[in-house]
């Protein structure tokens, strides 16, 4: 366990790049967890769409309409009929996709890619928020932190996005509304029309032409837009267009051009403009809506937590230790994982460290990040248990600087109260019921269980939100597992019609002792991405 003072100081250096959020992280933290596999692991596969941002071998004139772009002007449009605390970014755009002022299939088009990965933790306004951080990121943009915790507008909302055909006075009073200054519109018009264009059917009278038509040159986002509007080339679709639709011209000559100016002749101005101004774009939601701490990659970090009962009776604990950053796929890299017993003083099963059962690595995430993951699975009999966990980490593998990863001090907790049963759980059950879910809960500790329960989480497409319910489980056996003397089995059946092929669903379990609620894994269900899945059909009955 020796640490060298070279290395010593490598770590605070690194530890320094983003302290002050990952200071506040503690595992573990459900909701932080789901948020930041989901953005930065690029587990859920919510960016995996080509990135038209330029020309390439999809997109050879860079004249196919760009996601990217289409995430981003959702964003706009979602946010843009804020007015004294109401709306924002709620999703009711979604709801108001038929008027015209949202006109262009873009903006269903993205309503289609985002329904896919609703959930509990990621609703539809933070998708589309998440939505404009990623776009712009993925076409060279600043880097926008991501704050979660929106909530879905139950209907539509009020209209009053801008129009190309509205005056200059309309739009300095729609963004003053939208919470933005005469001058914070010329920078956030500029810094939205710097990605993708005008598209003929949705505007044939300001793009007559068959293809989209650019707002600037290049389709990254970059200063571009001011550049080519100073000094051109001007292809602007609504600067050179017909006078009544030239709302970016009106817009951005409103200062006497010195924005544009300013843009045009700094580029790092532009990106740290862009960066503030759609960070407040994101950020601006309904009255009573608090935002949490940004989402920040942590670098090293558990992920897919199990603890179960085997059929055998023993207890199993699954984890996967994530190392996450720039060039971290490390070949002779040891991960070793070490745990305490239910007693924590002794080492009851004899052999408490373990190396991994296998390893992955992906060295192609977004912003130049990379991955590698050590999954390690251990069994011990249920009297040892477990009481906690932590891992040491040998770079080299050679013994020379190893580094304990302790969850800042305190080893990463597991509540042996309250454990999963998978071979007594499944998804796609029976006609009424789409899964059953049962719960070892452990029976020899002073306090006995007063309610254990198990939230169902099911993507409602539809309605466009997470419907969750609440089931209680009932006292019984457990077929095919072995009876254990230190846990008593709870199951609950979910309601919910599994005749449909495949559902989106989480499941969250629970045990109460003494009024203290102890949780349980985050478990995925049959069509969930995550990688703790629950089998898609029972095996008994
Ligand atoms: C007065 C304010 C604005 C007006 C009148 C306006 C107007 C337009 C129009 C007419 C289009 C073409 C849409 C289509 O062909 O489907 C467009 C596209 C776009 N707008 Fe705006 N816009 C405004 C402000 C903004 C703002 C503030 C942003 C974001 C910060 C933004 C982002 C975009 C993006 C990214 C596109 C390209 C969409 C694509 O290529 O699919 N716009 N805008
Ligand atoms: C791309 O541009 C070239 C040259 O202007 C043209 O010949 C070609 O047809 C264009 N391709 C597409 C897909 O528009
Ligand atoms: C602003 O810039 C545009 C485009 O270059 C130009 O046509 C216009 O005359 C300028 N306006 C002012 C007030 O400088």
């Amino acid at each position: 366990m020796a640490t060298t003072s070279a290395n010593k100081l490598k770590l605070l250096l690194l530890a320094s790049i983003s302290v002050a959020q990952v200071l506040a992280y503690t595992w573990p933290n459900p909701a932080y967890d789901y948020v930041e596999e989901f953005l930065w692991l690029e587990l859920t596969g919510f960016a995996a769409i080509p990135a038209l941002c330029g020309p390439n071998a999809a997109n050879p004139n860079g004249t196919t309409p760009s996601i990217q772009a289409q995430w981003l002007r959702t964003a706009y449009h979602d946010m843009a009929t804020f007015n004294a605390g109401v709306g924002g970014i709620d999703g009711s755009l979604f709801f108001e996709l038929d008027r015209a002022e949202n006109v262009g299939v873009g903006l269903s088009n993205t309503r289609n890619q985002f329904i896919k990965h609703i959930s509990k933790y990621t609703p539809i306004p933070d998708l589309i928020a998440a939505g404009a951080v990623v776009a712009v990121g993925q076409c060279g943009g600043p880097s926008i932190p991501f704050k979660p915790g929106r909530v879905m507008a139950a209907a539509a909302g009020p209209s009053g996005v801008p129009v190309p055909t509205g005056s200059l006075a309309d739009h300095t009073a729609a963004f003053q509304r939208q919470g933005f200054t005469a001058t914070e519109m010329i920078g956030l018009v500029a810094c939205g029309h710097t990605l993708g264009g005008v598209t003929p059917a949705d505007f044939p009278s300001i793009n007559t032409g068959t293809v989209i038509a650019p707002f600037d040159d290049t389709r990254t986002f970059d200063n571009h837009i001011a550049t080519n509007y100073i000094s051109g080339p001007n292809i602007n679709p609504l600067v050179k267009g017909p006078a009544v639709t030239d709302s970016d011209a009106r817009i951005f000559a409103s200062d006497g051009n010195v924005t544009m100016n300013s843009f045009a002749s700094s580029a790092t101005t532009f990106n740290s403009v862009c960066a503030s101004l759609l960070s407040r774009m994101i950020n601006t939601v309904p009255t009573g809506v608090t935002l949490r701490d940004p989402v920040v990659p942590i670098p090293f970090k558990p992920r897919d937590f199990l603890l179960s009962i085997t059929p055998s009776g023993t207890l199993n604990l699954q984890v996967t230790a994530d190392i996450f950053g720039a060039s971290v796929i490390n070949p002779s890299r040891v991960v070793t994982l070490h745990w305490a017993d239910r007693k924590s003083t002794t080492c009851a099963s004899g052999a408490c460290s373990a190396s991994p059962t296998s390893t992955t690595s992906n060295a192609a995430l977004r912003n130049g990040n990379t991955l590698q993951s050590y999954k390690f699975s251990v069994t011990v009999s249920a009297t040892a248990s477990f009481s906690s966990f932590w891992f040491t980490v040998d770079e080299a593998g050679n013994g020379a600087n190893v580094v304990t990863q302790n969850n800042g001090g305190a080893n990463y907790p597991v509540d042996d109260t309250v454990v999963n049963v998978p071979a007594y759980s499944c998804g796609l059950f029976s006609g009424s019921n789409i899964a059953r879910i049962t719960t070892a809960v452990r029976t020899d500790g002073t306090t006995q269980a007063s309610g254990v329960s198990v939230e169902a989480m099911f993507q409602n497409q539809v309605a466009m939100r997470a419907d969750l319910t609440t089931v209680a489980a009932t006292l019984g056996t457990s077929p095919i597992v072995s009876p254990v003397s230190q846990y008593a089995y709870y199951t609950a059946l979910i309601p919910g019609d599994s005749s449909l092929s495949c559902q989106y669903l989480n499941f969250e379990f629970s045990a109460t002792f003494g009024g203290v609620v102890h949780a349980g894994a985050l478990l995925g269900g049959a069509c969930n991405v995550r990688s703790i899945h629950i089998a898609a059909g029972c095996s008994s009955t």
